[in-house]
């Protein structure tokens, strides 16, 4: 086979979806539970090509032609095995390996076995402990909806899932993100006095947990598995397995915690998913508008929502569909969708749910925001802003309708210039916080100013934190510096043609967008230098005691790390 181990094929099929592979060749329409469409491979009127999301299989009951998504991508675009295999898993975030490096004992195939059995064991310790269940039972879940989501608990123990789990599977366990180490070496349980949210790929498997405090000073109120080779935060979408299963609406709800899906499910909306922590992703969209027709964003009511919301809807616009709608719901501040449907009502939810803002509507009034539409300024103001929303549409009804739209409201036609040819559009999603601050830095000097010149980005051991730290202070020390003398600082660099690849790549994002990223970024770091300053004090309280003014200082940590 070419030198590619085939341990290594079974994990890369295991992670690619076929679907993912296929749907940006030819067009998949949904067919039950399989996907049909027009056969590539041979003429025909009605379509016998189907895929087969569960077996990751393609087949034409016409041709006769079927194989996996490798198997596609050597037929479709006459790649040689190899070349295939290294798209894929491209695409996938993993390195071909040679026959040499690769360790067959690191199948995820295990893996997946060994988190399912620590998965049993959460389930077990739920089923033994009568406070978690009074503490579930309080919030209203029943035991019906627990096993559904196979609810469990994590005993407050450093060594229980460690002893239980069998010494032999160390390594493994390390590697799912269920046991941690320290500094010392000494390997202990992850998860202790949390009840667990087993997180499901979409194909039921288990593969990731939420782990909630049982105590309220307990923090985090949530702790997340981390990224593992089976688990990728970007992709995943907590309950998506539960909702196919357990509804067939066409509509998919998106909200933010894991509670907030279980007990949307307990009183009867099956079709909810949530976000593991993070940012709505492209991804998360593409997937979710594949196998549904609408899909409806909750968010809390206040500023953070709000900002959240607008966030979703830019990333949603390149993959907008016309046969498909997206629409916002804001619950009234201090609500989340569990304590809504429990203190307001069912029905009052569901009333939410049908009165949801469309798209459009919520992209025309933040468009309109702090604007006068009354004076020509500000409808030219309003047209400028419109154009970089607009462009971002894949050419459409939908585009032209919204155009037509906003010519209206703003009395008259949009000058759509020439559209620049992009150097290289680039989706940011999946770049690290650092990269991305790099490049918007790069391209947009000036917003160095959301962050404080004195952060210390190199304290944080992450790729390029050095650099970054280097163009802040640059950015800083002349703030009207322009992108390309910022890179002449660089050109003695190893990273120099690195830097100028990023300078010269279109971000595809506006002002705002930057200033959205940046304000998310600096969030971040702001949370990983607390952390090392936290991480520090403590070491030191354990060695040598700390001061007063320490003490101090790491209460203080503490509380900013809550809040
Ligand atoms: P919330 O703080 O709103 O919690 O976080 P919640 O979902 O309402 O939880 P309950 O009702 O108090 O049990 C929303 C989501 O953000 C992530 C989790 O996914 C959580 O469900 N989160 C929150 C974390 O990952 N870590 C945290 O410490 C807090
Ligand atoms: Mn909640």
């Amino acid at each position: 086979m070419a030198g590619i181990p085939s341990e290594f094929i079974d994990q890369l099929l295991d992670r690619v979806d076929i679907v993912d592979v296929i749907s940006p060749r030819i067009t998949l329409k949904k067919a039950g539970k399989d996907y049909q469409a027009l056969c590539p491979f041979h003429t025909e009127n009605t379509p016998s090509f189907t895929v087969s999301q569960n077996k990751q299989f393609y087949h034409c009951f016409g041709c006769g032609k079927s194989g996996s998504a490798i198997g596609f991508l050597m037929e479709f675009e006459g790649m040689e095995f190899v070349d295939s295999v290294e798209t894929l898993a491209q695409s996938a975030g993993m390195e071909v390996p040679n026959q040499g490096n690769y360790n067959t004992n690191n199948s995820s195939k295990n893996l997946y076995q060994i988190v399912e059995n620590a998965n049993r064991y959460f389930v077990n310790h739920f089923h033994n402990n009568q406070d978690v269940q009074n503490y579930i039972t309080n919030r209203g879940i029943s035991p019906e909806t627990c096993q559904t989501f196979q609810v469990g608990y994590a005993p407050d123990q450093w060594d229980g899932l460690l002893k239980k789990l069998n010494q032999s599977n160390q390594a493994e366990l390390l590697k799912a993100g269920l046991l941690a180490q320290n500094d010392a070496g000494r390997i202990y349980d992850k998860f202790r006095g949390r009840i667990m949210f087993p997180i499901q790929d979409r194909r039921g498997r288990v593969i990731a947990f939420g782990g909630r405090a049982l105590l309220p000073d307990q923090k985090p109120k949530y702790l997340n598995s981390p990224e593992t080779p089976l688990f990728h935060k970007g992709k995943e979408l907590y309950g998506l397995n539960i909702a196919r299963k357990h509804s067939n609406s066409k509509s998919i709800i998106v909200v933010e915690g894991y509670m907030d899906v279980i007990a949307l499910h307990e009183v009867g909306f099956k079709n909810a998913v949530a976000t593991l922590g993070t940012a709505t992703s492209q991804h998360h969209i593409v997937t979710l508008l594949r196998s549904y027709e609408e899909i409806v964003f909750c968010f809390d009511g206040d500023q953070a929502g709000i900002d959240a919301a607008f966030k979703a809807l830019v990333i949603s616009l390149p993959v907008y569909r016309d046969d498909k709608s997206i629409r916002f719901l804001f619950l009234p501040d201090k609500h989340d969708p569990d304590t809504y449907v429990k203190e307001v009502g069912t029905q009052a939810f569901q009333t939410q749910l049908d009165n949801a803002s469309m798209l459009s509507t919520v992209l025309l009034k933040k468009l309109q925001e702090n604007l006068n539409i009354n004076t020509i300024d500000g409808r030219a103001q309003f047209i400028d802003k419109s154009k970089a929303y607009l462009t971002e549409l894949p050419k459409g009804q939908f585009r032209k309708l919204l155009t037509e739209e906003i010519e209206q409201i703003a009395k008259s036609s949009i000058d759509f210039k020439p559209p620049k040819p992009p150097m290289k559009l680039q989706s940011i999603d999946q770049w690290t916080p650092v990269r991305k601050a790099i490049a918007i830095l790069l391209n947009q000097p000036g917003l160095v100013i959301n962050f404080p010149a004195d952060m210390k980005f190199n304290q944080i051991q992450q790729n390029g934190t050095n650099i970054l730290q280097k163009i802040v202070e640059l950015c800083h020390q002349s703030p009207n510096i322009s992108t390309a003398s910022l890179l002449e600082n660089f050109r003695n660099e190893e990273t120099y043609s690195h830097l100028s690849t990023l300078t010269s790549t279109s971000l595809n994002l506006n002002d705002e967008q930057m200033l959205l990223e940046l304000k998310d970024i600096k969030k971040h770091f702001e949370k990983s230098i607390r952390k090392i300053k936290i991480d520090r004090l403590r070491q030191k309280q354990a060695n040598d005691g700390l001061t007063n003014e320490e003490k101090q200082k790491l209460v203080e940590l503490l509380t900013n790390q809550i809040l």
